[in-house]
C-alpha cells in the first residue's frame, strides 16, 4: 500500500503502536500545554488523541480531572502503565474512535496535540469544539505546513511523540492546518480566540533535533453561548 492510501483509521494505529521503535521517552509535556492552560482553573479536561499520555497525565497533575482518549489499545496500555503516583486519581483512559464517540458530559477543557483521525482535521477539530462547555476552552496544538509532505508513519517521529529524524518524517498534508484555519472556524459570537499562531520549535531527543512547525489555536467557549 502506497502512503498515500492508508487512512489514519484504528488499524493504521494499531500497527503504528506495534511498530519497533515507536514507544516514546519523551516526559516533558508539550511546552504549549503548559503555557496555554498556566492562567486557567483546573475542571473536567479532555486530551483527545492522547497517546502515550505524557499531556493527560501532566494536566491531572496540575488538578484537572483528565480523561485520556486514544483509538489504540497498545498506546493507551503504556498510558496506564506510566500514570505517576500524584495523577493516578485524576486520570482515566478511554479507548474511543473521537470521530464517533461523545463524552457524556460538557467539558471545562478539550485539548489535542497532532491528533489526526481518517474525517478531515478541521471537521475534527469542530466536533471537538462542540464538547466544550460554556466558559470552558478549546487547545489545538496541530501539525503546520512548514515541513509537511511526510508519509505518516514517522509519528512517533516529527512531532514529538518518538525520535527519528529522517526525511519523510515530516506530518502527511492531510494531516496539517494553518492557525488562520482553525482559527476561521469559531464564530465570533460564540468564541473568543485567545491565540492563534503558526509556530516553530527546536525539539531535542537522543538521536539528535530537529525543527518542529506548530499551529497553536486557543479558544475560549463564551459563557453566554449556553
Ligand atoms: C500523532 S499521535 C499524537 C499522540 C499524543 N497526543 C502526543 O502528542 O504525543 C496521534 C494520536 O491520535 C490517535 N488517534 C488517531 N485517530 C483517532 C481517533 N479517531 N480517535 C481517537 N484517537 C485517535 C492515535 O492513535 C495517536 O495516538
Amino acid at each position: 500500500m502506497s502512503d498515500r492510501e492508508h487512512t489514519f483509521d484504528r488499524d493504521y494505529w494499531d500497527e503504528h503502536y506495534a511498530g519497533p521503535g515507536v514507544e516514546s521517552h519523551r516526559r516533558e509535556p508539550n511546552p504549549y500545554v503548559v503555557r496555554e492552560t498556566a492562567d486557567l482553573t483546573p475542571g473536567a479536561a479532555l486530551d483527545a488523541g492522547c497517546g502515550e499520555g505524557v499531556e493527560a497525565t501532566w494536566l491531572a497533575a496540575q488538578g484537572w480531572d483528565v480523561t485520556g482518549a486514544d483509538i489504540a489499545s497498545e498506546v493507551l496500555r503504556r498510558a496506564r502503565g506510566r500514570t505517576a503516583p500524584e495523577a493516578a486519581g485524576r486520570v482515566r483512559w478511554v479507548e474511543a474512535d473521537l470521530s464517533t464517540w461523545e463524552p457524556a458530559v460538557a467539558l471545562d477543557l478539550v485539548t489535542t496535540f497532532y491528533a489526526h483521525p481518517t474525517i478531515p482535521q478541521l471537521d475534527f477539530y469542530d466536533r471537538l469544539a462542540g464538547w466544550v462547555a460554556p466558559g470552558g476552552t478549546l487547545l489545538v496544538v496541530g501539525h503546520g505546513q512548514g515541513h509537511a509532505g511526510g508519509h505518516g508513519h514517522g509519528h512517533g517521529q516529527g512531532h514529538g511523540h518518538g525520535h527519528g529524524s529522517g526525511e519523510g518524517d515530516g506530518p502527511p498534508p492531510e494531516a496539517t492546518v494553518t492557525a488562520a484555519a482553525v482559527a476561521a472556524r469559531f464564530d465570533p459570537e460564540l468564541w473568543e480566540v485567545v491565540t492563534a499562531e503558526d509556530t516553530s520549535r527546536v525539539y531535542v531527543f537522543e538521536g539528535g533535533e530537529k525543527v518542529l512547525d506548530d499551529v497553536v489555536v486557543r479558544a475560549t467557549r463564551r459563557a453566554s453561548s449556553a
